[in-house]
């Protein structure tokens, strides 16, 4: 978030969400641009207000479970919080732009061709992308998605 805000300027507007209490030094430096928002809530369960709805250019999310070392279990869980992510990123999203998109991490599992395939329903363009930072180890992955249908 601290970078993001960073790099949208003074004339950008962030908003983030995050189920945990960003730490208070954090918050301070974000929140002093007052073009920065940070909300504390559950993805699973909030509702992006309507305020917000078609509103933005690009929604990232990092969203990841408290990994247990159990692949499958890992797997599963960032499947199910990723596909909020995605959904509500085609909700908040500004649907008159070609160029708005979507970048979502997930955990490679099974379930990652299915959460591309939901991509495929909301989007024009998707790709999924694994960058050379990514550790060897690591079954992170991104989607990028751009050109919410409804255009
Ligand atoms: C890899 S960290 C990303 C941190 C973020 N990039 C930042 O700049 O602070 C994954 C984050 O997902 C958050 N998270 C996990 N489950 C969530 C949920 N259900 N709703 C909202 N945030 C969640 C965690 O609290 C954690 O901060």
């Amino acid at each position: 978030m601290l970078f993001s805000s960073k790099l949208i300027g003074k004339h950008g507007r962030l908003v983030g969400v995050d189920i945990s209490d960003i730490k208070a030094s954090l918050m301070q430096e974000v929140e002093k641009q007052c073009h920065v928002k940070l909300l504390r809530a559950n993805i699973m369960t909030w509702e992006a207000p309507e305020v917000l709805r078609d509103r933005f250019d690009v929604v990232l999310s990092d969203v990841a479970p408290r990994t247990m070392g159990v692949k499958a279990l890992d797997g599963e869980r960032s499947f199910v919080l990723s596909s909020r992510a995605l959904d509500l990123s085609y909700l908040l999203l500004n649907k008159e732009k070609r160029a708005s998109c979507a970048v979502i991490k997930i955990f490679q599992s099974e379930l990652s061709p299915v959460f591309e395939q939901q991509a495929k329903g909301l989007f024009q363009q998707v790709h999924m992308f694994t960058p050379k930072a990514c550790r060897k180890q690591s079954t992170e992955t991104y989607l990028i998605a751009s050109g919410p249908v409804g255009l």
